[in-house]
């Protein structure tokens, strides 16, 4: 794998997201409340929490498409949908390594579209054929290039929609629990190229992941959401799940909870929490 050469931003320390005070509701129930949270520049920053803890509502206002009850989010100082900002975030959803069989698409076909826009959707530019090859190098998949992405593993085509998302122009990235699926090989080397992203090109991402064991080594700054904020701070800070158990509520489960689509052969990586009865609530 190569590194891509960006222009050397080194040390942004500029504040990208900023969220505040906020809660959200979703039919009438709410689903998050006062979240407070800061990210910089080249930060790369690991979810976890519950199933129902309110981490993909957090991701999709974010984005822009669930609107806030309360607070605010702000990319850049900006609202998510402001011009400034659209073509800033990139999003990869945990459904990209599952995309529809029926699509007859390369993987530089598809990497390719994440450059595309309005001014260049009949031909891309020299330098945006240039950055799509760089890309393909970068997420590993130079001798699929001209593959189908429909022949491609499940990682592999993790690894495409990373691509797409990392070939545009996104300083922002959040992906939605993009390891499901993806073999513990794999999500190792996606989970060390992010990393490398965020320390040597300034992206900054946000990731939920169940994967506990995988974020911990990767991730530096870690945030347990249970509708609140119960954790930010520093990875080697996060407390060991036995203690979360009993401060938050929840009970933990190696592995046992695997819906079909996460069923993985390595166990003990997958660590999944679920709401429990214990503790406070
Ligand atoms: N489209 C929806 N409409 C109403 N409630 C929803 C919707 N999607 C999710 N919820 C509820 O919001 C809560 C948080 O969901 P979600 O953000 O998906 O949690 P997580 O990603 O942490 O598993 C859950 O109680 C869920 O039932
Ligand atoms: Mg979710």
């Amino acid at each position: 794998m190569e590194t891509l050469q960006r222009s050397p931003i080194l040390n942004c320390q500029e504040e990208i997201l900023n969220v505040s005070a906020l809660s959200v509701f979703r039919s009438g129930s709410k689903v998050i409340e006062d979240i407070n949270l800061s990210v910089n520049c080249g930060e790369f920053i690991g979810i976890v929490g519950p199933n129902g803890g309110g981490k993909s509502t957090l991701i999709l206002t974010i984005l822009g498409v669930l609107k806030p009850k309360t607070g605010s989010v702000k990319i850049y100082d900006e609202s998510p949908l402001s011009k400034n900002v659209i073509g800033k975030v990139g999003w990869v959803p945990q459904t990209a390594s599952k995309l529809p069989t029926n699509v007859q698409i390369t993987v530089k076909e598809f990497i390719r579209l994440g450059v595309i826009t309005k001014r260049s959707f009949y031909q891309l530019g020299k330098q945006q054929k240039e950055k799509v090859e760089k890309i393909i190098k970068v997420v590993g998949l130079e001798e699929y290039a001209n593959t189908r992405i429909t022949h491609l593993s499940g990682g592999q085509r993790q690894r495409a929609a990373i691509g797409k998302a990392l070939v545009s122009d996104a300083d922002l990235i959040l992906m939605d629990e993009p390891m499901v699926g993806v073999d513990r090989e794999s999500r190792n080397s996606i989970m060390k190229l992010l990393g490398g992203l965020c320390h040597q090109q300034n992206k900054t991402i946000v990731m939920i992941s169940h994967d506990l064991a995988g974020m911990k080594q990767t991730v530096h700054r870690m945030i347990y959401l249970e509708e609140k904020i119960r954790f930010d701070g520093p990875t080697s800070e996060f407390p060991e799940l036995s203690s979360l158990a009993q401060l938050r509520g929840i009970e933990y489960t190696i592995g046992e909870i695997e819906t079909s689509e996460q069923k993985s052969s390595d166990n003990e990586a997958q660590i999944i929490l679920v709401p429990g009865s214990r503790g406070e609530k």
